[in-house]
């Protein structure tokens, strides 16, 4: 979208224009160079804090035979062992904090569907330093000092909701604690506190949008000007989408629970190519999935995080599950980038030996006429085979031919651009479920 000339004075940056360089933290204007000395340092004393507090850490780095001290270069990390979900689960609720509880001041747990969920820990100064890299990243999206801030991220055991409000309250931003749910209410309160950015997931963002409509309001008459979206997966083509519709700039912001919470890593608004990590605190790399190699910047895998500043919980080579590439810094150039994430390796639907993500669905869908953005992926067996059904909402406006041509035209999609034979169903609008925070896109039905 273009930006709206007769917006106020502190309108978010356009789309091409650069935050003024007294807005930057020191650490982003440092060069790469300078950068990477910061993270030796700290990188080696956050390792010594693990190996000394956390007996886990200890006992892994005993059995691989390596001490903090033998990391001397940013490539000796890769010497160090993994450090998984299952770490944690294991050591559950707190036996992997280097700090004694009474340094804890705040607890989040991810949002795990299955098992016992994984439980994170903050010290004050861990806080400080995380509302600090929500402000940078709020800044980052064209966020500035006096803007109203409303978070639909829920608030409680998720990250979300307390980590993008802190951070806007850092940022000198006044902040609406809307949490998720109780839609037409946040309507309403949009229209009437008249905020310039919405923190929420993309798929709740749609349910918003629907429900503007409903109501009768064009969601590109509000105030809104940037939405900041993340906690799960999204398209170029969602981007497109929600842009059209709500006539705001949409950037991406990554995070998780283990390694912080939101403000991980962050898109620009001027560039919209990717998010920066922000390397000062978290040491990314890019390793194969299946046998942990690391490999080269550019190159496609799982991404793995260090943290390098935190104390209550320290993070050595955690694995997210997360699939990325590295790319170097544009709009903050000592930063490397991480291209928008496709899906994580748990995501990863294999159809009769085919990998599919649902963003590769979601991608297709989108460039259909006739179809809404809802869909959902339903997974079945059929004798011994696996077979997998698409759903997909029709807009309002869809006759029946259209519905048909429509559902012709995803199957063909996906037959030529994934490479796997789908059943497409057409359903009426507001037929599927609706995301009220992060939307669960595939049902497996398959027993076993
Ligand atoms: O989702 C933290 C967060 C909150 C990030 C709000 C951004 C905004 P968890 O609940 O621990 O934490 O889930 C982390 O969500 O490993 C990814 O799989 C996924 N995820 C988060 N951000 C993005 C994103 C929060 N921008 C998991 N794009 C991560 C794709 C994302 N996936």
């Amino acid at each position: 979208m273009t930006a709206d000339p007769s917006a106020p004075r502190n309108r978010p940056a356009r789309h091409g224009e650069p935050l003024p360089r007294e807005l930057l933290d020191p650490a982003e204007r440092l060069t790469r160079e300078r950068l990477r000395d910061l993270q030796l340092e700290r990188l080696r004393s956050s390792l010594r804090h693990a190996y000394d507090n956390v007996e886990r850490y200890r006992r892994k780095f005993d059995e691989a035979g390596v001490r903090p001290e033998d990391c001397r270069s940013l490539e000796d990390l890769s010497r160090f062992p993994f450090t998984t979900k299952g770490d944690l689960r294991d050591t559950y609720p707190f036996g992997m904090f280097a700090v004694p509880m009474s340094e804890v001041r705040r607890v989040h747990a991810s949002s795990g569907t299955t098992g016992r969920p994984t439980v994170v820990g903050y010290t004050e100064n861990d806080l400080s330093v995380w509302a600090d890299l929500v402000a940078r990243s709020l800044r980052a999206a064209g966020g500035r000092p006096g803007h109203k801030v409303h978070v639909s991220y829920g608030y409680g055991l998720f990250t979300g909701g307390l980590g993008a409000h802190y951070g806007a309250e850092r940022a000198g931003c006044t902040v609406v604690p809307a949490s998720g749910g109780m839609t037409a209410r946040q309507v309403r309160i949009i229209q009437d506190f008249r905020p310039e950015i919405i923190m929420v997931t993309p798929s709740y963002m749609l349910t918003l949008l629907d429900e503007f409509e409903r109501q009768g309001v064009d969601p590109r008459t509000t105030s809104l000007r940037v939405g900041i979206f993340g906690a799960e997966p999204w398209t170029e083509e969602m981007r497109r989408e929600i842009e059209e519709r709500a006539g705001l700039h949409a950037v991406d912001m990554y995070g998780l629970s283990e390694v912080m919470g939101p403000g991980v890593a962050q898109e620009c608004v001027e560039t919209k190519d990717g998010l920066h990590v922000w390397e000062d605190h978290f040491l990314p790399e890019v390793v194969d999935p299946v046998t942990g190699e690391v490999l080269p910047d550019g190159a496609e895998g799982e991404l793995v995080f260090t943290s390098l500043t935190k104390e209550a919980l320290p993070v050595v080579r955690y694995r997210t599950r997360d699939l990325t590439r590295l790319l170097p810094g544009t709009a903050r150039p000592a930063f490397r980038r991480i291209e928008k994430i496709t899906g994580r390796c748990d995501d990863m639907i294999i159809l009769r030996g085919v990998n599919v993500f649902p963003t590769q669905i979601e991608e297709i869908v989108l460039r259909v006429p006739g179809l809404a953005p809802h869909l959902q992926v339903q997974l079945t067996r059929r004798g011994r085979m696996d077979h997998m059904t698409v759903l997909v909402e029709a807009r309002q406006d869809a006759g029946a031919e259209r519905r048909e041509e429509a559902a012709r035209a995803v199957a063909q999609g996906v037959k030529d651009g994934v490479g796997v034979t789908v059943e497409v169903r057409i359903v009426d609008p507001e037929t599927l479920e609706r995301s009220v925070g992060k939307l669960k896109r595939v049902e497996d039905l398959r027993d076993g």
